[in-house]
């Protein structure tokens, strides 16, 4: 399929990967071969503890470097949080922003996820977005509802689509190899490019790139990656092994 806009495979390494994960991130750069540049973008976010030694690493392999979380404000007395002027100092050029496990295990609201991607921009870093609703929303018929008032709630004005990227992540779909079939997925990013279009304009809305994520593999990625407004993926557990990665990365071309 022709794509207008150029899609991004993230991986979202989340809290695993000690210093010796470095050779397979080494396996990435090496795979990462002239047909998978020419079609899509890729980027790691691992912990923040390598953020430093993956920027390092990643130079000349085409992989971008982001980060998992930051925090609202650029520095001050905030025992063990980490800011996007820090990140953007240990050469992250992206960072993901209200995941669902942040959202669940830290309380993290739409005002605070939206405070978190205005100190992304201030700071340079592209601000992956994350949205979905969770297995009982989805039951109750809330789906769209849920998406459209955190995507309301956490995308602050303004942006343009090299500031932004929306990731969504049905919550019940993380981690549990269960994904929406095609035709929900479709509905609900149509969605999002549609509420985009009031927050962002009609022309940067376009070019937003909007990611899929929850229980991405190399064996479901094609089918994923092909339905419309569909710029993507968010891969976890997929992403840690180069082979996996690459794999999902060869769905575009
Ligand atoms: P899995 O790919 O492991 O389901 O995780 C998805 C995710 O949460 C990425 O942010």
């Amino acid at each position: 399929m022709t794509r207008s806009i150029r899609p991004l495979v993230a991986g979202n390494w989340k809290m695993n990967g000690l210093q010796s994960v470095l050779a397979e991130f080494d396996l990435m750069g090496a795979g990462n071969d002239v047909c998978i540049r020419r079609s899509v973008d890729l980027m790691i976010c691992p912990p923040a503890t390598l953020i430093s030694a993956l920027a390092h690493a990643a130079i000349g392999q085409g992989i971008a470097i982001g980060a998992q979380d930051c925090h609202s404000k650029d520095n001050g007395a905030h025992t063990g949080d980490i800011s996007a002027q820090m990140l953007a100092d240990a050469g992250a050029s992206a960072v993901i922003v209200g995941h669902s496990e942040r959202r669940a295990d830290h309380g993290e609201t739409d005002a605070s996820v939206r405070l978190k991607a205005e100190a992304a921009y201030r700071n340079g870093l592209m601000a992956i977005i994350c949205v979905g609703e969770t297995r009982a929303e989805r039951v109750a018929g809330k789906t769209l509802a849920v998406v459209r008032r955190q995507l309301k709630g956490s995308v602050p004005d303004g942006m343009t689509a090299r500031d932004i990227v929306i990731a969504y992540e049905p919550v019940w779909a993380i981690g549990t190899g269960l994904t929406p079939t095609a035709k929900d997925v479709e509905e609900v990013h149509a969605l999002i490019r549609a509420d985009l279009k009031k927050i962002v304009g009609k022309d940067e809305a376009q070019k937003v790139r909007i990611l899929y994520g929850g229980s991405v593999k190399p064996s479901n990625a094609r089918e994923l990656m092909s339905v419309a407004n569909v710029d993507g993926a968010l891969v976890g557990g997929a992403s840690l092994k180069a082979e996996d990665f690459l794999g999902i990365a060869a769905a575009f071309h």
